[in-house]
């Protein structure tokens, strides 16, 4: 079906957040046997690669996020054998396997920052960012940190400062050291040396910082309520333009080997994402596309992004499309239960490649976590503006038992309430859930080329149905989408033999359908215009 596209251009990736996936070895945190044990899961929902979030040797101070050996398998996932056995035992399911890459830093544990701040002069200095105090003492200029406070630290050992973009144990490396440069590409080569299918890199934009190191000006519109980095536009501190030389050098590594796949993390505007598919497309293959983590859900605001994000890619550019992540609040929460199918009918109906966040095809709600159970460092420096991310981070639910059959010890996140409903057992028995619409939509995808790489053509435009075609040779799809509560009809164009191959309601699926064609609340329809 897929000829010569690469295989990520038809694929669904699906992210597993690792401590919260599965626990092997009962001490309250998901591991890398846990994912291995959870691999027929996977293939029964139909996803083609999993994107694991960090599971390096880390001290865990941003849950992994921090990394004190690249190379290496932190003991609270595994061992470098589990992950063997887990990528071959994927493989062997068809199942592809992304790696998160940490570039921007790492952990103030990892040797390279040892030994860089333990002198002025050692050969590691330069590997991370070292700026002497102000002119009258203080940070050396005004730039901030995303988890709060200055991006500054004081380090009494030699007297001056180090960068660090989010927590002080996280201090940045310097891409602007050739040195540097190799040894993340030496880190590279070990995994996909390994096998490994790809990487999502994270905070690529922030690679590169001014080298003059000049203030970020004021943001006028930053207002209380937001985080304290927001007072400031990161006009020096992240998207510069020679980044994209870093990143094209980072593609080379990744193609020295055949069918490996670089998404980036890139949380920009539209018109600035698309830069990272680089000159002639040598830059990221996936920039991350966020913009469905913030839209108004409303249909016209849906319908114009879409049509914004198609026309701003590059000739080549393959698009893709994300409703959740282990940093922002969980769909569902967002948008209630039921127009979480909705939801879940658009992300895998648009044209691009689609990441799941693990749990979302329950409806995994956004948990409220209570202030002693925060465990976020972003939260815990911040406190009281709705930054936490532990709520989305939550034990997947597994089944009715003890906790979820997560764990058989005290998860490291409490669940949330509703995992003795709510669960993947519970779920696959019910033909009318969230997790067998989400099954339907897949092997939808899979056995339909029109949905997975047909172009994409938006219908007439109304105030509360989202309406598009997938097109491909003779394959002619139409996708209504409900985006309110109340009942709706759409005129299909005349001669239409039309069926109802998936509804977010089950029981409609193989309907035939008439001129006209009525929509219940929060439902949405995949429709076959081209059948007799
Ligand atoms: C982005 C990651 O997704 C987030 O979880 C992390 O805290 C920051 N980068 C810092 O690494
Ligand atoms: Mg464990």
């Amino acid at each position: 079906m897929n000829g010569s596209r690469p295989w990520w251009e038809s694929a669904v990736i699906y992210q597993i957040y690792p401590r919260s996936f599965q626990d092997s070895d009962d001490d309250g945190i998901g591991d890398l046997n846990g994912i291995t044990e959870r691999l027929p899961y996977l293939v029964d929902l139909g996803v083609d690669a999993i994107w694991i979030s960090p599971i390096f040797r880390s001290p865990m101070k941003d849950f992994g996020y921090d990394i004190a050996d690249y190379i290496d398998i932190d003991p609270i996932f595994g061992t470098i054998s589990d992950f063997d056995r887990l990528v071959a035992a994927a493989h062997a399911r068809g199942i592809k396997v992304i790696l998160d890459f940490v570039p921007n830093h790492s952990s103030d544990q990892h040797a390279w920052f040892v030994e860089s701040r333990g002198s002025r002069n050692n050969p590691k200095r330069d590997w991370y960012i070292w700026r002497d105090p102000a002119p009258g003492g203080g940070p050396p200029n005004n730039w901030l940190s995303e988890f709060g406070g200055s991006a500054w630290e004081f380090d009494p050992t030699t007297a001056q400062y180090y960068y660090h973009a989010f927590l002080n144990s996280q201090p940045d490396l310097n891409w602007r050291n050739p040195q540097v440069v190799e040894a993340m590409r030496e880190v590279l080569r070990f995994w996909l040396g390994k096998g490994v299918d790809g990487f999502r890199a994270d905070v690529i934009w922030h690679l590169i910082k001014d080298a003059q190191f000049r203030d970020n000006p004021l943001n006028p519109d930053y207002h209380a309520g937001r985080p304290p980095n927001e007072a400031l536009v990161p006009l020096y501190t992240t998207d510069l333009p020679e980044v994209h030389d870093v990143i094209a050098t980072l593609r080379r590594t990744i193609d020295e080997f055949p069918n490996r796949l670089l998404i980036g993390e890139i949380y920009l505007p539209v018109e600035r994402l698309v830069a990272y598919y680089g000159r002639d497309l040598g830059g990221v293959h996936l920039p991350f596309n966020f913009a469905l983590l913030n839209v108004r859900w409303d249909a016209r605001c849906i319908q114009s992004l879409i049509a914004e994000y198609e026309g701003s890619l590059p000739e080549g550019g393959w698009p893709n499309w994300v409703l959740g992540n282990h940093d922002r609040p969980r769909i569902a929460g967002r948008v209630g239960a039921r127009q979480a199918t909705v939801a879940a009918m658009l992300l895998l109906t648009l044209r691009g490649t689609p990441t799941i966040y693990y749990g979302d095809e329950l409806g995994m709600p956004q948990v409220d976590i209570s202030r002693e159970r925060v465990r976020d460092p972003f939260e815990r420096n911040v406190p009281g503006i709705g930054v936490g991310r532990d709520g989305c981070r939550t034990p997947m639910q597994w089944e009715a038992g003890e906790n979820a059959g997560f764990t058989a010890a005290e998860p490291w996140l409490p669940l949330a309430n509703d995992w003795r409903s709510n669960n993947v057992a519970e779920l696959r028995g019910d033909a009318r859930s969230i997790l067998n619409l989400y099954r339907r939509l897949l092997r939808l995808r899979k056995e339909t080329p029109a949905l997975s790489v047909g172009a994409y053509r938006p219908y007439a435009v109304d105030e509360d149905l989202l309406a598009y075609y997938r097109e491909l040779n003779d394959e002619r799809l139409l996708i209504v989408l409900n985006l309110t509560d109340r009942p709706q009809a759409l005129k299909l164009e005349e001669g239409a033999h039309a069926k109802i191959l998936v509804s977010t309601r089950a029981e409609r699926d193989g309907e035939r359908v008439p001129g006209i064609v009525t929509i219940v609340g929060d439902e949405g329809l995949v429709i076959d215009l081209a059948s007799r």
